[in-house]
């Protein structure tokens, strides 16, 4: 996080407090996010936005996408910092209503909302329900014409560009599941205009997530412009929005380009696409997760046991944690780079190769794949890694009967839970087969 830095004696200060104080009030494996810094990424992120899009003579909302890390504090930080929130479930949906996000900021997603979620949405009054297949028109007309409601709603595009970390890649037909195709996207909205109960909004694209720079969302927003001015052509279409993606450094080797930046860059193309088909330029919106709370966040650790193990040219040192990819499963799922420190002192050892690895019961259980670290580094010490605020506790799993660790925010050094660990007792009680589980209790 912005302002972590060494005390005194060596030790890592997250938020005013130090990593070792934290590991040993709340125990390790332990999520720290750092509240002052997720409000401040909140507070820029809009800020960006707003001076980009008056620059081109618009509006914009930001959202906060509720999947990166959602919790009852979060949603009031980015509700605070003057944020929207996007929920992709019903039960991010309820979170976001339990901790007082005013629902006509709330954009429901989902590529297969059920029915239920769809009526819980409409009832909620949520600000749009994001359309993402032809079949999801009906339902949704459905269930606010049953409700009494105008629902109002966007209609996600695939836009065919699909970009990724430092590269994009455009193809004329992209193999995924959301959203609908652009060629079909005047007719569907058309379609969303023919129901009395839906209240056409605008069209959505997210073209992925971790993006550096603006040539992506440059490019999505010009092919979608075409569709949204042959649609504001027959009736005004107020809103476009470019959804997520916007990319953090989780080692030294990443420079994402600043948000300032990426807006203005994003706000010229829309504006020049506007004006090359002669429609007004839209209020715009968009939907960042990782790039508010994933520096906030930093995960502690405490170091096990450690194995030099010979490679080609020298030695890998594996060292084990009491977390592993149960709390952070990105790893080994994406293949993603963190930075990892010992946060319990400095050391003055010359640094050697390290893998950080978890305790779980699979040789692909890495936390951090490849790092340096002091060669001194040894059972005891708190480790620390950086950049995991994002898409770790919303990723984090039982495997192995492992309970998720807590979440802890720092502010001006107090600590606080925001959301309690699970412990072996909440693990067993849902086992129906175990005689101390009550039976037939709960779904
Ligand atoms: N809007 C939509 C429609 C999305 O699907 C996403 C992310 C976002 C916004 C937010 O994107 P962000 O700003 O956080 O990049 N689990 C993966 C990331 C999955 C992103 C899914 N959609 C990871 O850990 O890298």
């Amino acid at each position: 996080p912005a302002g972590a830095h060494r005390d005194a004696a060596g030790r890592l200060v997250v938020g005013g407090a130090t990593a070792t104080s934290l590991a040993e009030r709340y125990g390790t494996p332990l999520y720290v996010v750092d509240e002052a810094d997720a409000r401040a990424r909140a507070a820029r992120i809009r800020t960006a936005f707003e001076r980009a899009a008056a620059s081109v003579g618009t509006t914009v909302t930001v959202y906060y996408a509720g999947k990166a890390f959602l919790s009852g504090a979060i949603v009031r930080w980015v509700s605070e910092a003057g944020l929207g929130v996007d929920v992709a479930t019903g039960g991010e949906l309820a979170v976001a209503l339990a901790g007082g996000a005013d629902p006509a900021r709330i954009g429901f997603h989902g590529n297969n909302k059920s029915i239920a979620e769809i009526e819980r949405g409409v009832a909620a009054g949520v600000g749009s329900i994001i359309i993402d297949s032809e079949a999801e028109i009906e339902r949704v007309a459905d269930a606010a014409a049953c409700a009494g409601r105008i629902q109002p709603v966007r209609l996600r595009v695939n836009s065919g560009v699909h970009a990724s970390t430092h590269e994009f890649l455009a193809t004329a037909h992209e193999d995924q599941k959301f959203g609908v195709s652009l060629e079909r996207a005047v007719e569907l909205g058309i379609r969303i205009r023919a129901h009395a109960s839906l209240d056409f909004l605008g069209l959505h694209c997210h073209i992925g997530s971790q993006i550096f720079d603006s040539a992506g969302f440059a490019e999505s927003a010009e092919r979608l412009l075409a569709a949204h001015a042959e649609l504001a052509r027959l009736a005004p279409v107020p809103e476009l929005n470019l959804g997520g993606g916007f990319g953090i450094a989780y080692t030294s080797a990443d420079e994402p380009t600043p948000i300032e930046e990426i807006a203005r860059g994003i706000a010229e193309a829309v504006a020049a696409a506007c004006r090359s088909h002669g429609v007004p330029v839209p209020r715009l919106a968009f939907e960042p997760g990782r790039s508010i709370i994933g520096p906030a966040g930093v995960t502690l650790y405490t170091v096990g046991t450690v194995k030099p193990v010979p490679i080609e040219g020298g030695w890998r040192h594996y060292v084990s944690v009491d977390g592993g990819m149960s709390d952070n499963l990105r790893t080994a799922l994406y293949g993603a780079d963190y930075t990892a420190r010992i946060a319990s002192r400095v050391s003055d050892a010359p640094p050697a190769l390290m893998r950080i690895v978890g305790k779980h019961c699979e040789s692909g259980d890495i936390v951090v794949d490849a790092d340096y670290l002091p060669h001194d580094i040894e059972p005891g010490d708190v480790v620390a890694v950086a950049a995991t605020g994002a898409y770790c506790w919303s990723l984090a799993n039982n495997y192995n009967h492992v309970p998720r660790p807590p979440v802890v925010a720092v502010r001006d050094g107090v600590a606080r839970v925001i959301v309690r660990g699970e412990t072996e007792s909440d693990l067993l009680a849902r086992d129906a087969g175990l005689d101390a589980a009550p039976r037939d209790a709960g779904g």
